[in-house]
């Protein structure tokens, strides 16, 4: 199973300039294309927050308009910078965002890896929160399927990273408890996030976290206290995670990224033999360095 994840696109309205110079409608729309052609195809895209810049109607009319192309089913939950309500009204058909409270939380079960989508926004602010109300309802998932391997998406990531002002918008409740539940349900094998506009690895109690760069902006790696906040037009990308039904494994891509593959074939000898053996699951001799 493949699943690719989106994160922090910041979609602006039709025909309003991004900023920082960065086209942020421009680099979602790439971003998509990019996906449409994957070989092989994502069974699955996750969308992991700020999905739009200001949570906006006429921003969420942009975003579907943007996501209209793709070929592959995806499903969304909100960011810092999103509103539930708005993004509701737009996507209509997606019938999972309706969830049960204000919250946007659900499950999809039709996967070799189930999904579920934890909202973690706080009402009115850039932090984040695992209220009482929301881990009461993933203990509740949890328990109903723990033999089923899991992965947990949610936009804020539960620890901090360094970067003192990203850490200053991180979550402010429900950290603990969230470790607490997971460690007791060793069926999550991650949680994947957004908001931190960077690839960052870590981990909550023995539950693995990644962190989705973001198609638009990513944050400037500067883990001095001295830093001040900063973006940097480092590229666009996206990740994808492949289960194989034992473990996740991700790579990150980036969207648009002028590179041409370097052919290593005349590096070595005997590519064909080691090809034979990897496909049929042979045993592989040790490569000779030359
Ligand atoms: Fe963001």
């Amino acid at each position: 199973m493949l699943i690719a994840q989106i994160s922090d696109f910041h979609v602006r309205a039709h025909g309003e300039e991004g900023t920082f110079g960065i086209d942020n409608n421009a680099n979602l729309r790439a971003a998509i294309a990019m996906l449409n052609d994957l070989d092989p195809v994502p069974d699955v895209v996750i969308g992991t927050g700020d999905l739009t810049n200001r949570g906006r109607s006429e921003e969420y009319i942009a975003l579907r308009d943007l996501l209209a192309p793709l070929a592959i089913p995806i499903f969304l939950i909100p960011g810092n910078h999103d509103a539930s309500p708005s993004l509701r009204a737009a996507f209509g058909e997606h019938d999972y965002l309706a969830g049960e409270d204000e919250f946007v939380s659900y499950v999809v079960d039709r996967f070799p890896l189930r999904l579920i989508g934890l909202d973690s926004t706080l009402p009115d602010a850039h932090n984040g929160a695992i209220c009482a109300r929301r881990l009461a309802w993933l203990k509740s998932r949890l328990e109903e399927a723990p033999e089923r391997p899991t992965l947990l998406f949610m936009h804020h990531p539960p620890f901090k990273t360094g970067i003192w002002w990203m850490d200053g918008i991180g979550i402010v409740e429900g950290v603990s408890a969230l470790r607490d539940l997971l460690d007791a349900h060793p069926q999550v094998q991650r949680i994947a996030c957004g908001h931190l506009h960077r690839p960052i690895q870590a981990n909550l109690g023995r539950t693995p976290i990644s962190v989705c760069p973001s198609t638009s902006y990513q944050v400037c790696l500067d883990t001095r206290p001295e830093s001040h906040p900063q973006f940097i037009a480092e590229p666009p990308a996206l990740q994808l995670h492949t289960w194989t039904g034992e473990i996740l494994v991700s790579h990150t891509a980036y969207v648009d990224f002028p590179a041409e593959p370097i052919d290593l074939r005349p590096l070595m000898k005997n590519w064909d033999d080691r090809y034979e053996r990897i496909h049929k699951g042979l045993p592989i001799p040790k490569v000779v360095r030359y």
